[in-house]
């Protein structure tokens, strides 16, 4: 049985007892700022392997190891750039993921066989606890069943993992909504391979210009940014993006109509929901919205397509992925 504990405080033994179990091979889903992680002694390959068994996870998609600090970070990687110590400066702790080759000590299923390794020291005080309490390298991908919603708060995760993690840390909402900008410094030029909090202009003030991952439509291209399917983080209501203002037609099917600024006038029956034209305030809530429609039974969620410009685009990415359809 998986327990679900609410965590009163750092000082709050449940946090030691997290910490040996997942020193013991266990898997302990945690909160971090973005989004709940499920995580597992990094270093332990037989601990990684119960991940990708509990989310479904294909083993061509790698996972992020969660670090307390640069430091640590720069035990797992082959070469530690200037560059990385920079945005460490500057972003960690923090919804920041880096792409940079891997050392040794990095199990070949976290890399899922490829040559580089994803390192993110994350902002929440719960996660940084449990990072320093295991003395090890977390593993943690978004605590859902492969390609559904991640979960940005411990029910989610209860409902979508059921009994496989062994302790669900429950520490209230997150406050970003979205998961970490990942950002892979291998290459010619950085290039974001997943927009998120950490905006392309947050960057740029740092780096100079950054590349940004075209998409997944050419199968090279998907090779390059390992686990970017195109379909992902999606509801289980088919969820349509169209023009702001489209008019609904009557229909039998329960409708959800999702609008940015101002909501258009909707047939009876076709729930309404406003959100506002504030990119962040957004992507704290979409999740949370979603999951609260899928629970609610819609067959169908319409969104509007979200507002152009660079601070949308992480949700247009988010709403991008869970409209997709499925791939071959
Ligand atoms: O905010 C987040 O990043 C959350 C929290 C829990 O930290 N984690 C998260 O993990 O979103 P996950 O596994 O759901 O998504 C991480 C993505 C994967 O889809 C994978 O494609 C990419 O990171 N990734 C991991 N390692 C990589 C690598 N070595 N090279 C390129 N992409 C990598
Ligand atoms: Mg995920």
């Amino acid at each position: 049985m998986t327990r679900l504990v609410r965590i009163e405080g750092l000082g709050d033994p449940i946090l030691q007892e997290a910490a040996a179990l997942l020193r013991a091979g266990g898997l302990v889903a945690f909160p971090t700022e973005t989004v709940y992680g499920l995580g597992a002694d990094g270093l332990n390959p037989e601990a990684v392997a119960r991940i990708y068994a509990a989310k479904g996870r294909p083993s061509t998609s790698p996972v992020i190891l969660h670090v307390a600090g640069a430091e640590a970070a720069q035990d797992l990687v082959a070469h530690w750039p200037a560059e990385a110590q920079a945005l460490a400066d500057r972003f960690w702790p923090g919804p920041l993921t880096l792409v940079l080759s891997a050392s040794a000590l990095v199990p070949a299923c976290v890399r899922a066989g490829g040559p580089t390794v994803a390192l993110r020291c994350p902002a929440h005080p719960v996660a940084l606890a449990l990072i320093r309490a295991t003395g090890r390298p977390l593993a943690a991908p978004s605590a859902n069943r492969s390609q559904h919603l991640s979960p940005t708060c411990a029910a989610h995760v209860a409902s979508s993992l059921g009994d496989a993690p062994d302790l669900i840390l429950d520490g209230g909402p997150t406050t970003e909504g979205l998961e970490s900008t990942i950002l892979d410094l291998t290459g010619p030029r950085p290039r974001i391979l997943r927009p998120g909090p950490v905006t392309p202009a947050d960057l740029a003030g740092l780096l100079g210009p950054v590349d940004l991952w075209a998409g997944t439509a050419d199968p090279a291209l998907r090779q390059q940014a390992p686990g970017m399917q195109a379909r992902h983080y999606a509801p289980r209501a088919e969820l349509r993006l169209v023009p702001a203002g489209a008019g609904i037609g009557l229909t039998s099917e329960r409708v959800a109509y999702v609008a940015f600024g101002v909501l258009p006038p909707l047939p009876e029956g076709v729930r309404g929901i406003l959100l506002p034209l504030e990119a962040e305030a957004v992507a704290v809530r979409l999740y949370a919205l979603l999951h609260d429609l899928d629970d609610a039974g819609f067959d169908r969620i319409l969104v509007e397509h979200p507002p152009a410009g660079e601070a949308w685009l992480a949700v247009r990415d988010r709403l991008g992925r869970a409209s997709a359809k499925e791939q071959p």
